[in-house]
């Protein structure tokens, strides 16, 4: 046992058919780099996935979070990803690397990441969440129902463990300012903070002895290129049971399927639709948004698993509803609010459209 860390780091390195799946001919190329990896012990374990057109390294080590090595090892495989991506004439390959200066940090160079070091527990059940065709801003609503609502999880009532409540720490991307905000106590300032999704997000979770619970990739791909590069499809790594919310209360908050910005070409408001892992794909003007959810059991270090958590028909609900959101949604075409408002278009082409009428104006 021991201290040990889940990374989950990601990047969009090239897809089939527009933005829409990540090869296996691009997995392939990382798992043999990961695997590589395990052989010289960099890291225990590992498990490579897609979601979407992003490529998903969930991996366990004991180097702790923010390792140069970690992240110099993502950002190897996502390199050696990029050219089979161009080999391939992939889409958009090598979408997310911004940068090809390595500096013993991801942060600032496009992939995203959520990483979480903790003490491993007698049994210690892992949820990572990976999401295409939108912005860390959409895990804002569902850690809140999660870490702070009892109507959804109610081991906040009647858990001892869990009844004080939990931290937030929550990031502005604007400034690159965090603040840490108790619950309950502080539950409204944190709403406050947390409803303006494209700024304020939620990027760490603790109990209030201090125990990790939850991190999320907070990289928003267009304040770093200062243009539209791709949504920066999220991921985050949340830790369950024993005095931290049960799976079934993790899971919960996506059954109902929130309005989150993305989708088409990153300007639009959908409903986030749970799926499972085979479903994690855009298609319907590019979406609508997904959600998967892998569980794991980390045992000293190994990563057993993954159980496809929305794989399953207490979900059927969550995604009709977003088809007949999406439905409703769409008829706005180019309207607000389907439409983002004008501060988060300024990172896509629209402005540019509006600069040729400019002079027009008398
Ligand atoms: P068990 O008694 O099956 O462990 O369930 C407790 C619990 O956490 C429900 O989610
Ligand atoms: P991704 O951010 O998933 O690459 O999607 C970009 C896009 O423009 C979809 O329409
Ligand atoms: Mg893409
Ligand atoms: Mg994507």
């Amino acid at each position: 046992m021991g201290r040990i860390t889940v990374s989950v780091i990601k990047a969009d390195i090239g897809s089939l058919a527009g933005h829409h799946v990540v090869p296996d001919e691009i997995k392939e190329v990382a798992k043999k780099s990961l695997e590589r990896a395990a052989s010289r012990g960099e890291i225990i374990d590992y498990y490579v996935t897609n979601c979407g057109d992003d490529l998903e390294l969930i991996m366990t080590h004991r180097r702790g979070e923010d390792s140069p090595e970690i992240h110099e090892l993502a950002f190897k495989t996502f390199k050696e990803c990029e050219k089979k991506a161009k080999e391939l004439k992939l889409y958009a390959a090598g979408q997310d690397i911004l940068s090809d200066a390595f500096s013993g940090n991801l942060r600032g160079m496009g992939p995203g990441f959520a990483e979480l070091e903790f003490e491993e527990r007698p049994a210690d059940p892992v949820v990572v969440f990976m999401a295409d065709k939108t912005e860390p801003g959409a895990f804002n609503l569902p850690l809140f129902k999660v870490f702070a609502d009892p109507f959804n999880t109610a081991g906040l009532v009647i858990d001892p463990k869990m009844h004080s409540g939990f931290e937030f720490e929550v990031l502005d991307v604007v400034e690159g300012k965090s603040v840490i905000l108790k619950c309950p106590e502080e539950m409204y300032d944190l709403l406050a903070l947390i409803g303006t999704t494209g700024r304020y997000i939620i990027r760490r979770v603790y109990s209030k002895s201090g125990i990790p619970a939850a991190a999320v990739s907070t990289t928003r791909l267009s304040l770093i290129a200062g243009r539209y590069v791709g949504k920066d499809d999220p991921v985050a790594v949340v830790r369950a049971q024993a005095g931290l919310p049960a799976v079934g209360e993790i899971l919960e908050a996506f059954a109902f399927p929130h309005m989150v910005a993305g989708w088409m070409r990153g300007s639009h408001y959908g409903p986030l639709m749970p799926v499972s892992e085979q479903d994690a794909k855009c298609t319907r003007f590019d979406g609508p948004p997904r959600v998967v959810a892998l569980g794991f059991q980390v045992s000293d270090g190994k990563l057993l698993g993954p159980a496809d958590l929305f794989n399953d028909p207490a979900f059927n609900r969550a995604r009709e509803l977003c088809n007949l959101i999406a439905d409703y949604m769409r008829r706005h075409g180019p309207f607000m609010p389907h439409r983002l408002g004008p501060d988060e278009m300024e990172y896509t082409t629209l402005p540019s459209v509006l600069e040729k009428l400019k002079d027009r104006f008398r």
